[in-house]
């Protein structure tokens, strides 16, 4: 197998919430999950909902009243909740069902573990980039699962069920992608047809946030905006993910069977500004473990993305400079603290 093998002390595996949550007497969160966040957050029944099966709609009048609510989504929002996107239900239920089966499996989990990034495999829970060495409740795995395949043997058939899942949600993601080059007054193709802009690099998260004794004292994932071009989220049912609108946090309540959508930090730039890649955080609870599932979309690491010349000569100026993804993704990295955008580096 070409899957790293364990390298790890036995002891590292006090680094799996998981397993510290689930310890008889744990009354109050240990200090190094400390983090006091903000817990105001409003009821969203406002994020726009998308229905994909009218994005591709034979009848071109409902066709293009959709596309413009997909643009308007990602102007005003950054963030939608995509319906009918016709990926098989059997298909995202079985891949949260076999992630939960995955966070049961100490060993298996203890062979993805690293305490450095950027990761090509890796799971924990550390945030390995925080300045400020917060930890974060939760445990998580962080795979390339496009063009490279890198997925975890056990439990059986994560593998095949992660590489149908990844394929469905590109062609999803390469539709949306081709439709808000249009909205953006660029050719149909466009984002596909710039070199490696679209979305044939995939990389696959699964986080899971166990329950916790004081949630209002820590954090799930901090608050950040995602790289890449555009993150797809699927979870198991348990609210906890919350999205930064107009200055206050809202929270998502995505139905079943739908995917959560967002703009990412390089569709941003590439829109020269016109899309919002916004801040999310998640939140984590007393009661119930809460799992989500994470792919972003495209471009690949060497993709080097400004924002496109045609929005730059209508803008005036751009307002991004070029970077590779990779160098975007170092710098992410390292200078990631609390409420902070890496988009802030490309200014
Ligand atoms: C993330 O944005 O990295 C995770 C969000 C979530 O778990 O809902
Ligand atoms: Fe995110």
């Amino acid at each position: 197998s070409h899957l790293p093998q364990p390298s790890v002390e036995p002891s590292n595996i006090n680094s799996c919430v998981k397993i510290l949550a689930e310890s008889a007497d744990l009354k109050s969160v240990p200090s190094k999950f400390s983090f006091i966040h903000d817990p105001t957050c409003s009821n969203s029944d406002s994020i726009p909902i998308i229905d994909f099966s009218l994005l591709i709609s034979s009848n071109p009048d409902q066709r293009s009243k959709v596309i413009q609510e997909l643009g308007k989504a990602c102007n005003e929002w950054g963030f939608f909740v995509l319906v009918n996107h016709g990926i098989p239900e059997t298909l995202v239920k079985a891949i949260v069902d076999r992630c939960t089966e995955f966070f049961d499996l100490p060993e298996e989990k203890r062979k993805y573990e690293t305490s450095s990034g950027p990761v090509k495999h890796s799971t924990g829970s550390i945030l390995n980039s925080s300045k400020e060495g917060i930890f974060q409740w939760r445990d998580f795995i962080h795979t390339v699962v496009h063009p490279e395949y890198h997925f975890p043997d056990k439990p059986q058939n994560l593998r095949e069920i992660l590489y149908e899942y990844a394929e469905n949600s590109r062609s999803v993601s390469k539709k949306l992608l081709q439709l808000l080059s249009t909205t953006m007054g660029l050719e149909e193709g466009f984002i596909d047809e710039t070199r490696n802009l679209n979305s044939s690099f995939q990389i696959f998260a699964a986080n899971c946030y166990p329950p916790c004794p004081q949630p209002d004292k820590t954090i799930g994932t901090l608050p950040h905006t995602d790289p890449r071009l555009l993150t797809f989220l699927i979870h198991n049912g348990v609210a906890g993910l919350q999205i930064e609108h107009n200055g206050k946090w809202f929270s998502t309540n995505s139905p079943q069977n739908s995917i959560l959508v967002n703009v990412a930090d390089q569709l941003e730039i590439f829109s020269n500004g016109k899309y919002k890649s916004v801040k999310h955080r998640a939140v984590v609870n007393e009661q119930t473990t809460r799992l989500s599932i994470v792919l972003f979309n495209g471009p690949a690491s060497d993709a080097i993305v400004s924002p496109a010349s045609k929005l730059i000569q209508r803008d005036g100026r751009p307002l991004y400079r070029p970077m590779k993804c990779i160098e975007y993704m170092k710098i992410r990295q390292k200078d990631r603290v609390v409420g902070y955008s890496s988009l802030d580096c490309v200014k």
